[in-house]
C-alpha cells in the first residue's frame, strides 16, 4: 500500500514574527517569515504592538505559503500552530486562526510546544545533513530562553539546565543596547565581533551551580565598564566597536560552551544540536565546529532559517504528531508558560 502523503499548515506567532509554512510529509515546501519592524523604535518587543501586528499580517503570510508552496487549502491534512511558550496577546492571534480554518476545513488540529519546535527542527529533511541520534543534548539559545535539554526521544525531554535570569540573546541585545547599537543587537555583535579581537577586554563570567546560567551580571558588569571607559574617553565605543562586540561574543560563547562541556561530562552524551535564534551566531556555530575534532562531539547546527523563530519547526512537530495520532480539541487555550518537557 502506498504511504500517505500529509501536508501540514503550520502557523507561528509566539513573538514578533508573523510565520507561516507548508510541509509535505518532513520536506519543507514554504516557511514565509514576516519580522515586524515597529519593534525597533522602541529597543525590545512591545507586546500590545506584536498582537495588533500579527493581527494584520497573518492573513497575508498564510496566503503566501501556500501560493509558494503551491497547495490548495483543501489538500491539507491539518493545521499545527504555536500553543506557547510567548506572549498571550501575540499566542492568541495564531491560536485563534488556527482553530477557525482547522474548524472551517474539517481537518485536525495540532498544538506545538515552541522550545521543543526549535529542537525538532533538525528532524527537516535537509539534502546532505544527518539528524541527531536519541538520545542526544539539545541547546536552545534565542530571545527568551537559554536552556540545555536532554533529548530522550521526540516527546521525551527533560531540562537539566536553564537561565535563572536573562536569556542569552537578551543577553546580546541589552549590550548592545549599551553601545548604543539598535535592537535586536545580537546580530550586529555578532557582525562586528567577526572584525575585532576577542581578547581585547576580559569580563567576569559569572559562577552558577550545576548546569544553570545566569547573564544579568555579565550585562551589568559590561554597562559599568562601558560607562568607566567613556568618562576616560567619549570615543571609546566607536574606536572600539569591533574589539567591544569581539569581547563580548567571546564571554558569551566560553559561558555557553563551558556548560555544555559539563553536560557531556555529566550525561555521557557527545551528540549537540543546537537550536534558537542565537544558534545564527557566528562564535557558537565555530566554536561547535571545533569541538567535533577537539573533543570528538557530533555537533548539528540548523540551517540559518531554521535558527530564530519560523513556522517550518512548528510544521516538522505537526507531522510527527500527526504520525501519532496525536491532535488537539478546539477548547484548546493559548499557554503562555509551557515548559519543554510537559
Ligand atoms: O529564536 P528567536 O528568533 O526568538 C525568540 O524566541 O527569542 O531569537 C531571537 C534572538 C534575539 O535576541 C537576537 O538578538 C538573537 O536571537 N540573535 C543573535 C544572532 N541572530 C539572532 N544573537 C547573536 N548572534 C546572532 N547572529
Ligand atoms: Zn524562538
Amino acid at each position: 500500500m502506498e504511504k500517505e502523503t500529509i501536508y501540514i499548515l503550520a502557523i507561528e506567532s509566539s513573538c514578533d514574527d508573523t510565520s507561516a509554512a507548508v510541509l509535505c510529509n518532513n520536506k519543507m515546501l514554504s516557511n514565509v517569515v514576516s519580522t515586524q519592524k515597529i519593534h525597533e523604535e522602541y529597543g525590545g518587543v512591545v507586546p500590545e504592538l506584536a498582537s495588533r501586528a500579527h493581527q494584520q499580517n497573518i492573513v497575508p503570510v498564510v496566503h503566501q505559503a501556500l501560493s509558494i508552496a503551491n497547495i490548495d487549502k483543501k489538500q491539507l491534512s491539518a493545521i499545527a500552530f504555536t500553543r506557547g511558550p510567548g506572549l498571550m496577546g501575540s499566542l492568541l492571534v495564531g491560536t485563534s486562526f488556527a482553530k477557525s480554518l482547522a474548524m472551517g476545513l474539517g481537518i485536525p488540529l495540532i498544538e506545538v510546544n515552541h522550545m521543543q519546535a526549535h529542537i525538532l527542527a533538525h528532524f527537516i529533511e535537509t539534502e546532505n545533513k544527518s539528524k541527531p541520534e536519541f538520545p542526544f543534548l539539545g541547546m536552545t539559545i534565542s530571545g527568551g530562553h537559554t536552556q540545555i535539554v536532554l533529548v530522550k526521544d521526540y516527546f521525551d525531554m527533560e531540562i537539566l539546565g536553564e537561565s535563572l535570569d536573562d536569556a542569552v540573546g537578551e543577553a546580546f541585545d541589552k549590550s548592545a543596547k549599551v553601545l548604543g547599537l539598535p535592537y535586536p543587537g545580537g546580530p550586529l555583535i555578532d557582525k562586528y565581533a567577526q572584525l575585532g579581537n576577542p581578547k581585547a577586554f576580559p569580563f567576569t563570567k559569572p559562577r552558577v551551580d550545576g548546569l544553570n546560567f545566569s547573564f544579568s551580571g555579565l550585562k551589568t558588569g559590561i554597562l559599568y565598564f562601558i560607562q568607566r571607559e567613556t568618562k576616560k574617553n567619549p570615543n571609546f565605543i566607536t574606536e572600539n566597536l569591533n574589539d567591544i562586540c569581539a569581547s563580548i561574543q567571546y564571554t558569551i560563547i566560553e559561558i555557553l560552551m563551558d556548560k555544555l562541556k559539563k553536560a557531556v561530562k555529566q550525561t555521557g552524551v557527545n551528540q549537540i544540536a543546537i537550536g534558537g535564534g542565537v544558534s545564527a551566531n557566528s562564535g557558537i556555530r565555530n566554536a561547535l565546529k571545533k569541538a567535533t575534532k577537539t573533543h570528538g562531539w557530533t555537533t548539528y547546527i540548523p540551517e540559518f532559517q531554521y535558527c530564530t523563530d519560523n513556522a517550518a519547526m512548528i510544521g516538522i512537530v505537526g507531522f510527527l504528531k500527526y504520525t501519532q495520532g496525536d491532535f488537539s480539541k478546539q477548547d484548546i487555550t493559548a499557554k503562555a508558560r509551557y515548559a519543554i518537557g510537559s
